[in-house]
């Protein structure tokens, strides 16, 4: 059996060693900048690495990130990436959520931070502004 990683990743954030340190558990070291700027950031550290230009999926999220997926419909799934206004209807959100309602968890190698989900969420209820 194998351990859920997102749990290994909280650990450090549980037993609360440091709690001004905002990581994301992946290597990677998050500003933990609110709205877009939150949102590019883990796609600059998280994604690109296979959704950089003519990426996989057909998702290009290091050219024109907010413009690949701001009311584009997904190419595997019948929904749009992101509905401006409502988290629940973007695929998205339920990737990197892993309410596998679309598939598996992005990024692939486990659930983010639930701080980086929750402002992913919140950016898309804003009505997902490109700045
Ligand atoms: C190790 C490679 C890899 C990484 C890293 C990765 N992805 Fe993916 N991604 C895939 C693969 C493979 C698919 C196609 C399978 C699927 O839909 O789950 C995919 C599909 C997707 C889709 C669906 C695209 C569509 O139109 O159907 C989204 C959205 C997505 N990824 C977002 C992300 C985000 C956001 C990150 C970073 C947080 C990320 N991915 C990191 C490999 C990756």
């Amino acid at each position: 059996m194998r351990s859920h990683p997102a749990l290994l990743l909280l650990l450090p954030l549980l037993t609360g060693c440091d709690d001004t340190d905002f990581s994301n558990g992946h290597g990677g070291e998050l500003s933990g900048a609110e709205g877009w700027e939150g949102v590019s950031e883990v796609f600059a550290i998280e994604c690109v690495a296979c959704h950089g230009v003519g990426g996989t999926a057909g998702l290009d999220l290091e050219t024109d990130p907010c413009a690949a997926i701001v009311d584009i419909d997904a190419v595997a799934y019948g929904a749009k990436l992101v509905a401006p206004g409502d988290h629940q209807a973007s695929v998205l959100w339920h990737k990197m959520a892993d309410t596998a309602t679309y598939g598996g968890v992005m990024p692939v190698s486990g659930a983010m931070d639930p701080a980086v989900v929750d402002n992913l969420a919140a950016w898309i209820d804003d009505g997902a502004p490109c700045e």
